[in-house]
């Protein structure tokens, strides 16, 4: 298979309203798959049904391993689901035994990677916002996914989270050899990251774009995106 994700006319209905309709996207082993698109584009929506939190309406996800692909699939959408009593350790133990087993020493091993091995007394409700969506990305690395798909991680932080939680996802991609896709508001910092962007507006795929193809068409501006994402949105509403 050409691509480790493919989506073909992915739909979602909402009674008779279309939430996303007829997605096709294409994501490679390796990427970090940026989508973006306005508020109420259908990002969350895609997202939920790849990971098997929506049913699709129709279309359909197809996989390298299409029997076992929800088990190597890791997630952040929407709210990390912390328990602000409990430190990052029992957080990461109550959310490993819903899974099965728990394991101390892959706990471990994952909040040492994502820098919370020093804090193992602190409560989760006493975190900095950036400390708590690390958790959340903690969290969804539990039992070692193939695919991490984080929804709009960087929401709310501050600068320095936002660098922290960059140099996260660049480790786990090239560390890990994991492929990430991440939705973002923030085009310029998506830009620092992802390899290759998925455009949607209307629940609809406009374009995918990869970012050697904005480095050629922009001659190497690093905000290209924000730019080319501005043209594709007016002239795809235009189209409408
Ligand atoms: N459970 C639901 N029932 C009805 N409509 C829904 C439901 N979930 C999402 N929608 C609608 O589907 C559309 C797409 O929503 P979605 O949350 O996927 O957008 P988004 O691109 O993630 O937006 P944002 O950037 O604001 O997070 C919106 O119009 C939303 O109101
Ligand atoms: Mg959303």
């Amino acid at each position: 298979m050409k691509y480790y994700l493919e989506t073909k006319q992915l739909t979602k209905k909402y009674g008779s309203f279309e939430a996303v309709k007829d997605m096709s996207i294409h994501i490679k082993k390796g990427d970090i798959y940026g989508l973006i698109g306005p508020n109420g584009a259908g990002k969350t929506t895609l997202m939920k049904m790849l990971v098997g939190f929506a049913e699709p309406t129709s279309g359909l996800i197809l996989t390298e391993d299409n029997n076992n692909f929800i088990n190597k699939v890791g997630c952040l959408i929407e709210s990390p689901g912390i328990y602000d009593n409990l430190n990052a350790f029992d957080n990461m133990k109550l959310k490993a035994l819903a899974k099965g087993p728990f394991d101390r020493k892959e706990i471990e091993e994952i909040l040492e990677f994502v820098g919370l091995s020093d804090v193992p007394k602190k409560k989760a409700g006493k975190f900095s916002l950036g400390m708590k969506q690390r958790l959340g990305i903690a969290m969804a690395l539990i039992g070692d996914p193939e695919l991490l798909i984080l929804d709009e991680p960087i929401n709310g932080l501050d600068p320095q989270g936002i660098i922290e939680i960059r140099e996260l996802i660049k480790k786990l991609n090239t560390e890990k050899n994991m492929t990430i896709m991440i939705s973002s508001h923030i085009l310029s910092e998506l830009q620092k990251v992802a390899g290759v962007f998925g455009i949607i507006s209307k629940g609809q795929l406009v374009m995918e774009v990869s970012a050697d193809e904005l480095k050629n068409k922009y001659a190497g501006d690093p905000d290209s995106l924000e730019e080319f994402y501005l043209d594709v949105i007016r002239k795809g509403q235009k189209a409408c």
